[in-house]
C-alpha cells in the first residue's frame, strides 16, 4: 500500500478525487463528481455516513479478522460492489474494461452499465463476478436483446435501474458544454488543451479508432448509427417503465435479479412480492431528484419491511471503508461505490482502480478491527451509537 501511495500521491479516496480533477477535463470531471440542481442530495448523503456514530467493543481478539462474505449468492472479499457508470469509457480508453478487470483482482463484483461504450461481450472477457445494469431503451426488444447477449457472455445478475424516470437536471453538464460520448468542439478547446495527459491518453487513442463511441450494447447496425449521429430509436426511455414490465423481466432472467435505486419501504415490500434477489437503496448518487432523502436516512425502513426475504445493498457517497462498516451496522448486506473507483480510474487508469478498492478494503477491515468485529456479522446494530431512527 505505502509503495502505491508513493505512486499515486493518494493515500485516500478524498486524494484521488483531487488526482481525477487534475487529469478530466473540466467538463468530464464535473459529469463524474457532481450531482442535480443544487447538489442538495448529494451533500445530504455524503453528511448521512459522516454522522453515524459507533460504538466499539473492546478486548476481542480481532487479529484474524475476515472482511469476506456473500453478495448475492457469490464471494466477495469484502461487501463492496463496483457500481454501474456509464461515463467510464470516457475517463479512460476502455475504461469499463479497466474496470472490470480491477473488480476481478480485487475479488468483488462490477456491475456493468448498459450506458457504457463497449459491448459486453468485451467487457466480460475481464473475468471475475459480473452483473449486467439495465437501462431500457425505447424499443423494448433491443433491451431485450441487450440483456440475453449479457446472459450469454456470463453476467449472473441482471440490475434494473428504477430511479431514472426521465432526465435528471445537471446544469453544470450544459454549461461546460458538456456531451456524452466527449466531443471535441470550440467551446470546450480550452478545456482540453490545459489537460493534455487525457487528451493523449483517452481521447487521442479513441480518435485514431475513428471516434468515441458512443452506447456500444444495441445491436450492432444501430450501435454503428448512434455512434455517428443520434439515432431516436435507440434513446434511453425509462419513463414509461412500470412494475408489471419489472415482473415479466424477472420472470424472464433466470438469474439473480435485482432492482436499482428504491428509497421507500412500500416500493421495496413490492420488489420483494415479485420476486427480487436484491435492492439497492440509492438515489443515483445525487444525481437524480436533489430533493430525495439520503440512502441512509432511507435504509433502515427498507431493511425492516424486506425482512431478510432479499439482499440490501446501499449506494450514495461511499467514500470510506468505514462508510462500509456504518452501512452494515445499520442492515446492508454491503454497498456498491461508483464515483470512488472513476476517482481511482482517472488518477491511474486499471491500478489506480485497484488502488481505490485496496484503500477502501484496508480501511473496512481497520475498523473492523476497531470496533472489535471478527466477521462480517458482528457488524451490526448493537455497534451503533443511537438507534436507526435517530441518525
Ligand atoms: C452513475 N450511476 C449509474 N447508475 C446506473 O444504474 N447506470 C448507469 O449507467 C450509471 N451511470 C453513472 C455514471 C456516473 C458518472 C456516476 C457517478 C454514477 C449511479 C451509480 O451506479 C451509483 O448509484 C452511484 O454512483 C453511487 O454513488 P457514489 O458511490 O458515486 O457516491
Amino acid at each position: 500500500m505505502t509503495r502505491k501511495a508513493a505512486a499515486f500521491g493518494c493515500h485516500n479516496i478524498h486524494d484521488l478525487r483531487e488526482a481525477a480533477r487534475r487529469f478530466l477535463p473540466r467538463g468530464l470531471f464535473e459529469f463524474i463528481d457532481r450531482g442535480a440542481e443544487d447538489e442538495l442530495c448529494l451533500e445530504r448523503d455524503v453528511a448521512a455516513f459522516r454522522r453515524v456514530r459507533l460504538l466499539p467493543r473492546v478486548l476481542r481478539d480481532v487479529s484474524r479478522a475476515d472482511p469476506a462474505g456473500e453478495l448475492l449468492g457469490g464471494p466477495a472479499a469484502f461487501p463492496l460492489a463496483v457500481a454501474p457508470t456509464g461515463g467510464a469509457g470516457m475517463v479512460r480508453h476502455h475504461g469499463d474494461l479497466l474496470l472490470a478487470r480491477a473488480a476481478a483482482a480485487a475479488g468483488v463484483p462490477f456491475a456493468i452499465s448498459s450506458a457504457s461504450n463497449m459491448e459486453v461481450e468485451q467487457i466480460c472477457r475481464a473475468g471475475g463476478r459480473l452483473w449486467f445494469q439495465l437501462y431500457l431503451w425505447e424499443d423494448r426488444s433491443l433491451s431485450m436483446a441487450v440483456v440475453e447477449r449479457a446472459r450469454a457472455a456470463g453476467c449472473e445478475a441482471l440490475v434494473v435501474t428504477a430511479d431514472i424516470p426521465v432526465s435528471p437536471n445537471r446544469e453544470y453538464n450544459r454549461r461546460n458544454g458538456f456531451a456524452s460520448p466527449f466531443r471535441l468542439g470550440f467551446g470546450n478547446a480550452a478545456d482540453i488543451l490545459s489537460h493534455p495527459r487525457w487528451f493523449t491518453a483517452v481521447m487521442l487513442r479513441y480518435l485514431r479508432e475513428g471516434g468515441m463511441p458512443a452506447q456500444a450494447n444495441l445491436p450492432r447496425p444501430l450501435a454503428h448509427a448512434v455512434t455517428r449521429e443520434a439515432a431516436p430509436r435507440a434513446r434511453f426511455r425509462g419513463d414509461s417503465l412500470t412494475w408489471d414490465e419489472v415482473a415479466r423481466m424477472r420472470d424472464g432472467w433466470p438469474g439473480r435479479f435485482v432492482l436499482k435505486g428504491l428509497l421507500r419501504p412500500d416500493d421495496a415490500e413490492r420488489a420483494v412480492a415479485l420476486g427480487v434477489d436484491g435492492i439497492v437503496v440509492s438515489n443515483h448518487g445525487g444525481r437524480s431528484l436533489d430533493c430525495a432523502a439520503a440512502t441512509l436516512e432511507a435504509l433502515p425502513d427498507v431493511v425492516a419491511a424486506v425482512s431478510g426475504r432479499a439482499e440490501v445493498l446501499v449506494d450514495s457517497g461511499v467514500r470510506r471503508g468505514s462508510d462500509i462498516a456504518k452501512a452494515l451496522a445499520l442492515g446492508a448486506r454491503g454497498v456498491l461505490a461508483g464515483r470512488a473507483p472513476l476517482y481511482g480510474l482517472a488518477a491511474g487508469g486499471q491500478a489506480g482502480v485497484e488502488y481505490a478498492l485496496d484503500l477502501l478494503k484496508e480501511e473496512f477491515v481497520r475498523t473492523m478491527g476497531l470496533c472489535g468485529a471478527r466477521d462480517l456479522s458482528e457488524l451490526d446494530a448493537g455497534l451503533l451509537w443511537r438507534s436507526p431512527a435517530e441518525i
